[in-house]
């Protein structure tokens, strides 16, 4: 890595990886979600409309699930950078891009997470297109707080829909001096061709993940451990404690 002064905007992404210490289920791990459920069937559109039933208690499984999990020291790390990292380097940003629909990095002190997979805490009207927090089932269909219609969703990217916030995450890619994956294979895009945006744009990139990644010779640094070890070092080393 070169030195610490060239460095002023940081683009982080994570995954799965970052909440597995957490008592989280990763995707694509031995035992993972994809395993034990057809994508087909839970996390596609037409899975929704052919059995909604099934989509909408696998959700509130999932929805309540997270809620009985905490924030783990990879979290914490990274909710402390976010607001050291401006005081120690006026001008400098740090943007938190995470493919998590888990509120962990809120609950770990990050107060600026782009969620581009949407949200388990959140829900999506169909009908009058507005959004709502929500922490209980979905299965007994209530009304919209909005509209009253019952057509709320789970606010989570299907596969085959568009993630969030795209346009925000590419203007802070074209910004980015260091670009740092935690915890994610590399297997979904557009996720997984962060990496060779950034490079090309002339960021640094760094991984830090359990194993190596699908993408990783796109990546200047590995550094492999688990999250809630390493990505801790990473902070302290950057923010020079
Ligand atoms: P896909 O390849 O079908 O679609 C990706 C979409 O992103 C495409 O429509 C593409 O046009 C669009 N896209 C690419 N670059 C873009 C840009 N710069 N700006 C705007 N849109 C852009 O997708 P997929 O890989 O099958 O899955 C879609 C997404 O849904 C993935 O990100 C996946 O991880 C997510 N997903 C989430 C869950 C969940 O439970 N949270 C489950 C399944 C899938
Ligand atoms: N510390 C660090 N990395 C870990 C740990 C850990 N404790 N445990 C697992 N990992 C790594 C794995 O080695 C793997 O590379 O985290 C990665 C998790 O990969 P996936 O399960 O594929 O999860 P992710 O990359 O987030 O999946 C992307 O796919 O289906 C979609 O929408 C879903 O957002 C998800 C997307």
């Amino acid at each position: 890595m070169a030195a610490m002064q060239t460095i002023r905007n940081i683009v982080i992404l994570t995954g799965a990886g970052v909440s597995a210490e957490s008592g989280i289920d990763t995707f694509r791990s031995a035992g993972g979600l994809w395993e034990q459920h057809r994508v087909e069937d839970v996390a596609t559109p037409e899975g929704f409309a052919r059995d909604p039933n099934l989509v909408l208690r696998f959700y509130d499984m999932r929805r309540a699930a997270i809620q009985t999990k905490e924030p783990n020291p990879a979290h914490n790390a990274l909710g402390r950078l976010e607001r050291e990292w401006p005081r120690q380097v006026p001008g400098g940003s740090v943007t938190l891009v995470t493919q998590n629909v888990d509120d962990l990095h809120e609950r770990g002190g990050s107060l600026s997470v782009i969620h581009m997979h949407g949200e388990h805490l959140t829900v999506w009207c169909t009908n009058c297109d507005t959004r709502h927090r929500w922490t209980g089932p979905l299965i007994e269909r209530p009304p919209c707080p909005s509209c009253r219609a019952p057509y709320l969703r789970p606010d989570v990217v299907w596969f085959g829909e568009v993630p969030y916030r795209m346009d925000e995450i590419f203007a802070a890619l074209r910004e980015a001096d260091l670009f740092v994956s935690i915890g994610t294979s590399g297997a979904v895009y557009p996720a997984a061709g962060f990496v060779r945006t950034a490079r090309e744009l002339g960021a640094q990139t760094l991984e830090l993940n359990l194993e190596r990644s699908q993408g990783s010779t796109w990546f200047d640094e590995t550094r492999l451990g688990p999250a809630s070890e390493i990505v801790p070092a990473w902070v302290e080393e950057l923010l020079g404690g």
